[in-house]
């Protein structure tokens, strides 16, 4: 048995490809194209695993991906891969279009022909599982209810529009042509591996730098934030149990203004690695111009997710944002090859 995870040297990606590998015996060809976001040296420690089959490739190659799946007969495909930090869609949204759209549209097209060709066990048994977010859904005032499946799809940003579209599509595809696909909408993921463009990454490794904190306008927007290790297991209990057709909403319940985050962190550091003056680190926060068109609060009701396939997170915010700080403390190769670039040498080195 064989699964075809795309994207699997990103942050969730990667995080959820160590863990299929420590849990399974099955083997996972893991498609990823090593974008800057991308790091190979996430998955150092399964580079000789037997079970994992690593492809530098991208989603947009419609050959390479009737190829793969011609050879590796997978039972699954997981397709975590797109462009997925909103600023840079605000700043260059044409990649998010090419990836997140005409990329899901590719793998759909060859998903559908490999899974069409199969014998009608296998064809019945096969689910092409979508990993969104619950950016697809909009903005929220702060006393709405929070995201249910049925909350219709209001995105704002290039990157939520992207993934809306992307959402569509693969929606289309069951409805259409009868593809098994699953569909799950997850929210605001943090944790190890990943990378510091995104707020909590940026805030532990910049505080520690002695750099500026930067909190976009008031600070008072609001995510509902989930530890990386839940996502991974509700994506794996959703591929196990989900109805086809279905899209699952997954979140942890830990909804937190941006200020409230990066006060927790300054904190916990203070602890963990005093300052060397003795002083906070929460002095460091500098409030600067707010991001275009941002949203305010997002929040994700999951409990079609519990009643149906049973998944609750095991983490808190507070277990959570602890673990991550003392992962960021105690692997600092991974961090500074990441701040100094050097984790794309990773890449000429394996590819030439
Ligand atoms: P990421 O940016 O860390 O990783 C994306 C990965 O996809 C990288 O390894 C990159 O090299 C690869 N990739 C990009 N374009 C590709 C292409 N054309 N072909 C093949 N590979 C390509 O992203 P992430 O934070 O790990 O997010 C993974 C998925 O989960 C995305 O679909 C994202 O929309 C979704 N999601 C993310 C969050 C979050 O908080 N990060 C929350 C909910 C859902
Ligand atoms: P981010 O991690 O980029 O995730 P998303 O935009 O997908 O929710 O940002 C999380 C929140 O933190 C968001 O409201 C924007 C805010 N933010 C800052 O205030 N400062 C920063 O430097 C960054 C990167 C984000």
């Amino acid at each position: 048995m064989t699964i075809l995870v795309t994207g699997g040297a990103g942050f969730i990606g990667g995080n959820f490809v160590l863990d299929w590998l420590a849990r399974h015996d099955e083997t996972l060809v893991n498609l990823d194209a090593l974008t800057y976001a991308g790091n190979l040296e996430t998955l150092k420690s399964v580079q000789a695993h037997p079970g994992h089959v690593f492809v530098h490739g991208d989603i947009l190659d419609s050959a390479l991906l009737d190829q793969l799946l011609a050879r590796h007969q997978p039972r699954a495909v997981i397709h975590f891969a797109a462009e997925s930090h909103v600023d840079r869609s605000i700043h260059g949204p044409m990649a998010f279009i090419q990836t997140n759209i005409i990329g899901t549209f590719q793998l759909l097209e060859s998903a559908r022909r490999y899974w069409q060709g199969l014998e009608a066990r296998r064809q019945q048994d096969f689910r092409f599982l979508h990993v969104s977010t619950d950016e697809v859904y909009g903005s929220l005032a702060a006393d709405d209810a929070p995201f249910s499946e049925r909350h219709p799809q209001q995105p704002n940003s290039p990157y939520s529009a992207s993934k809306a579209s992307s959402d569509h599509l693969v929606r289309a595809w069951h409805h259409t042509y009868g593809l098994p696909v699953l569909t799950t909408n997850c929210s605001n993921n943090y944790g190890p591996y990943h990378f510091p463009e995104k707020l909590i990454p940026l805030v532990i490794l910049n505080a520690l730098a002695g750099e500026p904190l930067p909190i976009y306008g008031d600070g008072l927007q609001v995510r509902d934030w989930l530890f990386v290790s839940d996502h991974c297991s509700a994506v794996r209990r959703v591929l196990e149990a989900g109805r086809a057709g279905e899209t699952y909403n997954v979140g942890g319940c830990n909804e937190k203004t941006n200020l409230e985050v990066v006060r927790t962190i300054c904190s916990l550091l203070d602890g963990l690695r005093p300052r060397a003056d003795g002083r906070s680190y929460a002095e460091q926060i500098r409030f600067v111009s707010d991001r275009p068109g941002h949203d305010r609060r997002y929040a994700i009701d999951a409990g079609k997710l519990e009643r149906e396939l049973g998944w609750r997170p095991a983490e808190t915010f507070d277990s959570g944002i602890r673990k991550t700080i003392e992962w960021y403390l105690a692997n600092a190769e991974w961090t500074a090859h990441v701040r100094d670039g050097s984790y794309r040498d990773w890449v000429s080195k394996q590819y030439g």
